[in-house]
């Protein structure tokens, strides 16, 4: 049986940030508050498109790897800040990385959309239909800002991580996940006045993101702890077994509260909220890559990830590394 390891990763951090204080220059509201209720203390925004942020990502994870592009089978880019829809965004990064040929798809799980991804890419590694695959997390969340909005205005930013999955021996890499959706209640978070459904004859209002967050923020809680524990069941594993937890960086608390539900020591978690807020479906990707540089994931780790959003998608996954 082939695995789907894990060769190498990257990630594009957009340079220029807003701290707290500069966005209460926009908008009403103030670091205290901003602090207190999510542990953001800056946002990335990006000047360039998605599809650039994902082929930093994944040149620097084709880099770690060692690996050409031209090698790769298959670029999965999981957005839902698409550069373009027609042509779709992978076909871009597909063409800027050089993976001539590879297939290219474009995934929208909000989110929860990395670990989408990786799960449906290495599905086709273990399958045995193809041996390397690009997988990208890439947002450009500023762009749906309405920066008059202060309930969004101070939660989103931008960047991009990806992973480089190689058919392998080796037992690494996805190796026990489990994917679900709670659709009866996804008008709790969309964004209006958006998507085919429009009337393009008739004028078109602002298309703000639009949540419920404290109800968000239980779902989140209770759908991320949940998914782990089937996963734990999944894999056969115990809590103790886990070396590395790597939640989505939505708001601190929610990490906070998944933390405490699953008893999981400070020392294991993965926590970058502060630096970029939430970039959605890169969150984890990027996460992933900061955890490894800084020495908190190593060769054999055990990695438990989840993830909420949009749709309402969840998704928990066991990674080795
Ligand atoms: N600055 C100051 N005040 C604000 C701001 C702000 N940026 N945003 C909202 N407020 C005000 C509200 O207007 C409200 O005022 P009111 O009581 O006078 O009406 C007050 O703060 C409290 O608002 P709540 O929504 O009740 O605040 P809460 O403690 O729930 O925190 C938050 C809001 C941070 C959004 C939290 O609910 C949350 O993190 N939810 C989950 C994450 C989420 O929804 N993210 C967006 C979706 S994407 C995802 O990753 C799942």
């Amino acid at each position: 049986m082939s695995y789907a390891q894990i060769t190498g990763w990257g990630k594009c951090i957009p340079p220029a940030s807003i701290s707290n204080d500069e966005i209460s220059n926009i908008v009403d509201t103030n670091d205290e508050w901003i602090t207190t209720r999510t542990g953001i203390k800056s946002r990335r925004v990006s000047h360039v498109s998605t599809a650039d942020l994902a082929t930093v990502a994944a040149k620097q994870a084709l880099a770690c790897a060692g690996v050409d592009g031209k090698d790769i089978d298959l670029v999965l880019l999981a957005t839902c800040t698409p550069s373009t829809m027609v042509a779709n965004t992978a076909s871009l990064v597909q063409k800027n990385i050089g993976a001539v040929g590879a297939a290219a798809m474009d995934t929208n799980a909000a989110c929860s959309g990395f670990l989408y991804a990786l799960q449906a890419a290495t599905a086709q590694i273990r399958a045995g239909m193809i041996k390397k695959a690009v997988v990208i997390a890439a947002e450009r969340m500023t762009w749906y800002i309405n920066w008059a909005r202060r309930d969004s205005a101070v939660l989103f930013g931008d960047g991009a991580g990806a992973v480089v999955l190689e058919a392998s021996d080796t037992p690494s890499g996805l190796l026990a996940t489990k994917t679900g959706c709670d659709s009866e209640d996804r008008d709790i978070l969309h964004i209006e006045n958006f998507g085919s459904d429009l009337n393009k004859y008739e004028p078109i209002g602002p298309s703000n993101l639009l949540f419920e967050g404290r109800e968000i923020f239980k779902r989140a809680v209770k759908g991320m702890s949940e998914a782990c524990d089937d996963v734990l069941n999944q894999a056969q594993l115990e809590l103790d077994d886990i070396d590395v937890l790597v939640p989505h960086q939505a708001n601190l608390r929610i990490i906070q509260a998944i933390q405490q539900r699953l008893k999981v020591a400070d020392e294991k978690v993965m926590v970058n909220i502060a630096d970029y807020g939430n970039t959605s479906a890169a969150t984890i990707a990027i996460a992933i890559c900061e955890a490894v540089e800084q020495g908190l994931i190593k060769p054999n780790s055990n990695i438990m990830s989840a993830a909420f959003g949009a749709g309402l998608t969840w998704a928990a996954s066991y990674i080795k590394w």
